[in-house]
């Protein structure tokens, strides 16, 4: 594998972390040599089911066989949290042509204000579907995710959700 000598940054709001962006910050790793993922808050997205320190949490351990990632919680922008983590490239992971269409907007922007460039990462075809929100969704009235997300992540939507039959769907985390 041929190492880079620039690092990257994946924000994203990760509410809940997925095997999507699992496998976007595999390739990052595999482009880049390391990698930071930053918990983000994304302001279309006002209220979370895992603040910030909880998903961080559960990234690290989703991570946890990949030494050159690391995992911080950054407030603010994503260009800010470009320059504090030290890199010099931001990745964002593409579905579908409708990620595409926001992400090219909001890569373009960024680097009109910062001068940091964004490296989009098509994720692999079977895990093209998967989306946090649907995955919130089903796991609050208790349909099981466990395909969709890595165990720790599983474990903790259980935790809060128990399995359909024992539902509570108004519980809060
Ligand atoms: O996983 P998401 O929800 O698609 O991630 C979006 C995120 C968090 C990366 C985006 O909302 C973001 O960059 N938030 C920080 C605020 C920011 O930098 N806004 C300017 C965008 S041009």
């Amino acid at each position: 594998m041929t190492q880079h000598a620039a690092a990257a940054i994946y924000p994203g709001s990760f509410d809940p972390f997925h095997n999507g962006h699992l496998d976007v910050v595999e390739q990052a790793v595999e482009l880049f040599g390391s990698v930071v993922v930053a918990t983000m808050h994304n302001p279309t997205k006002p209220s979370g089911m895992f603040d910030l320190e909880r998903r961080l949490a559960m990234i690290a351990e989703s991570v946890a066989h990949l030494p050159t990632v690391t995992v911080r919680a950054f407030p603010g922008l994503a260009v800010h949290a470009a320059r504090d983590a030290n890199v010099r490239f931001i990745v964002k992971g593409l579905r579908t042509s409708g990620d595409f269409e926001v992400e090219q907007q909001m890569a373009q922007t960024n680097h009109d204000v910062s001068g940091f460039r964004t490296v989009f990462m098509p994720c692999s075809p079977a895990l093209s579907f998967i989306s946090s929100r649907f995955i919130r969704e089903i796991a609050k009235y208790g349909g099981d995710v466990t395909a969709l997300v890595p165990t720790p992540v599983a474990a903790q939507l259980a935790r809060l959700f128990p399995p359909a039959g024992n539902t509570d769907p108004s519980r809060e985390p």
